[in-house]
């Protein structure tokens, strides 16, 4: 899905006064690009997630996601542009603990209206698809490592054909050799599927890999 993004603010107003969390960003990205944006701590990267994804709206400005103005949907529609248009994933993964990794995507398809006859057997090929073996696919989360649960976050964010992913930090939390396989994993998603990805992360070197790269810095893109 093509995203193109115009005059985009948000502000914040808070007992201390108003935070300019994003300042007249412009960009576009194209069906089946992979962007990544980089930004020190507090420059606005969590805050255009969560415009891109309709988690929260901006103060002014458009988001259009193939020609439509996600902004200025009604709150329903919103929630119906989420759950089907769009794959988050997070830095601390929020896997539900007390599910297995095959439940945790099975759970995904529920609310993504899959056919409960065919749940478990997309999120066992889903979560194969992403890397993870028969026998760990039915662990929880505590017993599979760190880059093993950043990958059936991934399994869970595609389970219902998303046009976008949206990751924030996906590698926050993992040793940088871990975080390559899975910038390497989202990466073939991106081409095999013509998923459009927007990644944040802190490391450039694997920024440098991803088709395209925003800097943000105070709310504005000085980059891109
Ligand atoms: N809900 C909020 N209320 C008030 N200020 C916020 C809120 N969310 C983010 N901010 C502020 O907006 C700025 C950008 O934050 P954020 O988007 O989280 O940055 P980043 O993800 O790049 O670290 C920061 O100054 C932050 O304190
Ligand atoms: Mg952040």
């Amino acid at each position: 899905m093509s995203l193109t993004v115009t005059n985009l603010t948000k502000t914040f107003t808070t007992h201390g006064g108003e935070v300019h969390a994003l300042h007249d960003v412009s960009f576009s990205v194209k069906t089946g690009e992979f962007a990544s944006i980089i930004g020190k701590s507090g420059s606005g990267k969590s805050t255009l997630l969560s415009m891109l994804g309709a988690l929260d709206i901006p103060t002014s400005g458009q988001i259009e996601v193939d020609d439509v103005d996600i902004a200025k949907l009604s709150a329903h529609n919103q929630t119906a542009y989420r759950s089907k248009k769009i794959g988050f994933v997070f830095q601390h993964y929020n896997l539900i603990p007390n599910l297995s990794a095959l439940e945790n995507v099975m759970l995904a398809l529920e609310f993504g209206g899959a056919p409960s006859k065919d749940r478990k057997d997309r999120a066992a090929e889903l979560l194969a698809e992403v890397g993870l073996e028969p026998d760990q696919q039915k662990r929880k989360p505590s017993r599979l490592s760190g880059g093993q649960q950043q990958r059936v976050s991934i399994a869970r964010a595609l389970a219902n054909h998303p046009a976008v992913i949206l990751a924030d930090e996906p590698t926050g939390n993992l040793d940088s050799e871990t975080g390559k396989k899975i910038f390497d994993l989202l990466h073939n998603l991106s081409r095999s599927e013509n998923t459009t990805i927007i990644a944040v992360t802190h490391d450039l070197d694997i920024a440098g890999k991803t088709d395209r790269t925003f800097k943000l810095q105070d709310g504005k893109i000085v980059k891109a």
